[in-house]
């Protein structure tokens, strides 16, 4: 039994995310967490809320609430929509817990202690409209490696160099415009990122076996130009972790807090800590490598403009530590997904949010379709006629078709057991051949996280089902020769239970209620094809489920296309 770390990246706190999250991270994580359990790991999948710096500050301004009680908030209506969308996490948590505060001082102390933080009085620029310091992603200008002109401070999401808001040119306030500006001096403390450039590039070049979008990224920012700079991971703020040595005060820090970027990874580890005392497990062997972490595989999932941190800043941070913390092992990263010729964007409240896809289908239609999708080449596009198209036909055309085809022939033919039947003919050798084939490439290309391929698979795999019963149609043999028409719908109703245990990471739900109309709790992996498809005996009884997908109808994409064409606030 292996054991299988899994993180996705985790979501700001500042409001609803949209679909092009779901798909570029937590999505496709539940995917392999859920995989990963069928085939029998140990799974310990984290996720969380990013609930510090300035996002979180403003969002909690618009809304009129302090901003402790804004993130208690939003973090329970995140919560809810993953769990609506079936996201399977050991732990949701919260990167403004207390185990976080204090690991991250931790952290903070050990790179100080190993001669890694410097202690730099910097120009911050003040915004007098606003009458605060601008963090850096508040202030934007042109980026000066690109000319993109609305690249924030911290990063230009269009070319994704990591900025310091004093690299812009013409910078000018996010939130107020205003470009009345001044530069003020103010000590911070900067991580020594690039005394560990030799080690986190002799580590980057020993992933051979990573996508090319995660090492093309990294290596980008090692090599290219000034590479990897020193960064800053203080700010003044006021809400954050507050800056301290270990458990000690940092004389000169009174007052400011570590930025966003260096506390949000390490709440993975933290996470872990809140589910251990939650739970009474043990969350070390997770993650320290002398207390067992070593047999951990662990697994991180992303949108590519989380890449550089992930790749560079936060295992800077583990190895510049210098103690037996667990580095991840394989970083699978996703291209953006984008809506109707345009980009999905939270600010501008573009696309559809979570909370509004949830209201209007069910969570494995968004599952299969945004999986099947996934951006992983290239960026991918999300239209309403493409949507329409796919899961009616996929969904409700192949597998709902097949499993309500299959039920109700039985119930009506012969009754609401499995029959007995005859002997298999030269039909269900070839299907059983057939399907073992691509049930052992799809286990494959889960196995490598593949995951439109592994959705591809999928669907062949539920074809093939179909394509047999065309071409059996034991409707038509049940008048001549009913024993072989039983033998053939037991072996259907069988692999209605095969599919729901093949499909549940794709779409648990649809799953589980195969299983029930099955009415099964048996969800044995089919290792062997053959036994797997006499696993329910003849006499076993079952009940036709309800309609597993409805179809998409012209009205209601027409009426979503419309309705969410626009923006919400
Ligand atoms: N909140 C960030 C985003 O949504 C992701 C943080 S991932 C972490 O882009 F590792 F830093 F936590
Ligand atoms: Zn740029």
């Amino acid at each position: 039994m292996a054991r299988i770390l899994i993180t996705s990246a985790i979501p700001y706190i500042n409001g609803i995310k949209h679909l092009g999250n779901l798909v570029g991270s937590q999505l496709p994580a539940d995917l392999y967490a859920r995989y990963c359990r069928a085939r029998g790991d140990e799974v310990m999948f984290i996720c969380a809320t990013d609930e510090h710096g300035t996002p979180a500050e403003l969002a909690a301004k618009k809304a009129g609430k302090p901003v402790a009680e804004f993130c208690a908030e939003m973090h329970e209506v995140q919560a809810g929509i993953g769990a609506r969308f079936g996201l399977s996490f050991d732990h949701f948590g919260r990167s403004s817990s207390a185990q976080n505060r204090a690991l991250t001082q931790h952290f903070a102390g050990r790179l100080a202690d190993e001669g890694l933080i410097e202690e730099v009085s910097e120009s911050q620029v003040y915004s007098h409209a606003d009458g605060r310091f601008l963090p850096d992603r508040y202030i934007e200008g042109t980026c000066p490696n690109c000319g993109y002109d609305k690249a924030r401070g911290d990063q230009c999401e269009n070319c994704t160099k990591q900025l310091d808001p004093t690299d812009l040119i013409e910078p000018r306030s996010a939130i107020s415009g205003s470009t009345d500006l001044e530069v003020r001096d103010t000590k911070h403390l900067y991580l020594k990122q690039s005394q560990l450039k030799d080690k986190l590039s002799a580590w980057i070049d020993s992933k051979t076996d990573w996508p090319v979008l995660t090492t093309s990224i990294a290596k980008k920012w090692l090599h290219d130009g000034d590479g990897l700079q020193d960064r800053g991971i203080t700010r003044d703020l006021d809400w954050g972790v507050p800056v301290k040595r270990g458990t000690e005060d940092w004389p000169g820090m009174e007052g400011k807090v570590f930025y966003v970027w260096f506390d949000a990874p390490i709440e993975y580890i933290a996470a872990t800590h809140e589910w251990a005392d939650k739970t009474g497990g043990d969350w070390e062997r997770w993650w320290r490598t002398d207390k067992g972490a070593d047999d951990v595989k662990y697994v991180q999932f992303m949108g590519k403009d989380n890449v550089p941190f992930h790749t560079l800043s936060f295992p800077a941070t583990i190895m510049g530590s210098n103690e037996p913390w667990k580095l991840v092992d394989y970083i699978k990263s996703f291209n953006y997904l984008n809506y109707d010729g345009g980009q999905f964007s939270t600010s501008q409240g573009r696309g559809i949010f979570q909370d509004q896809a949830l209201d209007i289908l069910p969570a494995d239609y968004w599952r299969w379709w945004l999986l099947s999708h996934a951006p992983e080449n290239s960026d991918a596009e999300f239209t309403w006629e493409a949507f329409q198209t796919d899961a009616n036909k996929d969904l409700a055309d192949v597998l709902g078709n097949f499993v309500s085809r299959v039920t109700k022939f039985c119930r009506s033919k012969f009754s609401e057991a499995l029959p007995e039947g005859g002997v298999y003919g030269e039909a269900e050798t070839k299907l059983i051949g057939d399907l073992t084939t691509k049930i052992r490439a799809y286990e494959a290309h889960m196995a490598d996280m593949e995951v439109r391929k592994s959705a591809t698979e999928l669907r062949g795999i539920w074809v093939a089902g179909n394509e047999y019963l065309q071409a059996e149609a034991p409707w038509t043999t049940f008048k001549t020769d009913p024993e072989k028409a039983a033998m053939q719908i037991r072996l259907a109703l069988n692999l209605i239970r095969v599919y729901a245990v093949l499909s549940a990471p794709f779409i648990p739900e649809a799953s589980a209620k195969m299983l029930s109309g099955m009415n099964t709790l048996d969800t044995s992996w089919p290792d062997d094809v053959d036994a797997a498809l006499q696993a329910l005996p003849a006499g076993h009884e079952f009940t036709v489920p309800e309609v597993l997908f409805a179809k998409i109808t012209d009205e209601q994409s027409a009426e979503w296309a419309e309705r969410f064409a626009g923006t919400r606030d």
